[in-house]
């Protein structure tokens, strides 16, 4: 077979710096693509079978490329999805023989199935020669997502896999969908960005994804604004209900924390952007109410080792939580972490650091 019709794409996992449950409430997120990722070795067949195969995610599954939502569940769905999502908007995919691997954790809120969705979406671009770009595919990625997973997320966490630039978070608007890259220069300043994986998954995750995003929307009709973000500061205060209050004032106060953090970021004012991240986190605990006792514990944790500042990162309900810290603290934040939840009786927390990075693309 000649080295066009084969190869092996890899698409990075994410953290989200700041800007929390904003990608479906029209605002501005902050997120990294990180040095952890997802990569998928694959061949164009002669006929429309797809075979996807996988050491880490599950069973070997088999199906045909004019696959339609409902044919293929588990994780090899986030595959079909994509091909699925892709074919329907007129590209002409191949069958593939696909083998996927990945150091991604799996589950832990770091969007190992975005990664597998990109690193699909890329490997089958270069492959049928799509002419299709960055945002394109993100979109595909999104309705294989949405239409054939069934699961109502955003755009994030596949732009950020998509659109990656080492060294560099990326500020996404994600009602005009553009992604700006913005230096991240915590290392160049001694500093380490550490992932606390709490190993927490609670099995309403979904449920209160969904429940959070029609809150939303609610609240966006009720203050007459057609994306929650566009709504200003004081405007939560008039709804009566009290639920849709809270929500509304995290997406409004977290919109603000977004543009400030750039600023902090851009300025390498590591105490600000470290409050910043932090004022989020108690935002998403107290007015979103999307933590839990893990995240909770591994951030107050983490700050209380001395880090500039601690959130959760992703939907919530579990996965993980990120500390910015003092490179020569990183162990001892890493042992608070693991004693504090020692003593809660939780399963020890993974941490480790992670670093802004590419985005998909060929490796070899
Ligand atoms: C998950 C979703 C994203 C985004 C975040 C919350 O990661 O996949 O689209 O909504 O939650 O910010």
């Amino acid at each position: 077979m000649s080295h066009a019709r084969q190869g092996r794409w890899a698409a990075p996992g994410r953290v989200n710096l700041i800007g929390e449950h904003l990608d479906y409430n029209g605002g501005s997120v902050l997120p990294i693509a990180i040095d952890r990722r997802t990569v998928v070795t694959a061949s164009v067949r002669a006929d429309s079978v797809v075979t996807v195969a996988s050491e880490s995610f599950g069973e070997p599954t088999r199906f045909d490329v004019a696959t339609e939502p409902g044919d293929v569940s588990g994780w090899a769905g986030y595959v079909a999805g994509v091909l699925w999502a892709l074919r329907s908007d007129g590209q002409d995919v191949p069958g593939l023989d696909l083998a996927v691997m990945s150091d991604l954790p799996i589950g832990a809120g770091l969007s190992s199935s975005h990664a597998l969705e990109c690193a699909v979406a890329v490997a089958v671009r270069d492959l049928a020669s799509l002419d299709v770009d960055e945002i394109g595919l993100a979109l595909a990625a999104r309705r294989a997502e949405n239409d054939y997973v069934g699961v109502p997320t955003g755009i994030m966490d596949q732009l950020a896999s998509l659109c990656g630039v080492a060294g560099h978070a990326l500020l996404i608007d994600t009602a005009a969908l553009t992604v700006r890259p913005v230096p991240a220069e915590w290392t160049a300043d001694g500093l380490t960005l550490l992932v606390i994986d709490t190993g927490a998954q609670h099995a309403h995750a979904e449920g209160g994804y969904g429940e959070r995003r029609r809150q939303c929307a609610a609240a966006a009709a009720a203050l007459g604004v057609s994306a929650l973000a566009d709504a200003a500061v004081g405007d939560p205060d008039t709804l009566d209900d009290a639920t849709l209050r809270r929500r509304a004032r995290h997406v409004v106060t977290e919109t603000v924390r977004v543009e400030q953090a750039v600023a902090a970021l851009a300025g390498r004012d590591w105490p600000r952007f470290g409050a910043l991240l932090s004022q989020s986190h108690a935002s998403l605990r107290d007015d979103f109410e999307v933590s839990c006792a893990e995240l909770d514990v591994a951030v107050d944790a983490a700050i209380g080792a001395g880090a500039f500042g601690a959130r959760m990162t992703g939907g919530g309900f579990g996965g993980s939580a990120i500390a910015l810290v003092e490179s020569a603290l990183t162990e001892s934040v890493a042992d608070a972490c693991r004693v504090a939840f020692a003593e809660q009786g939780f399963g020890p927390p993974s941490v480790f650091p992670v670093e802004p990075s590419d985005g998909a693309g060929r490796v070899a």
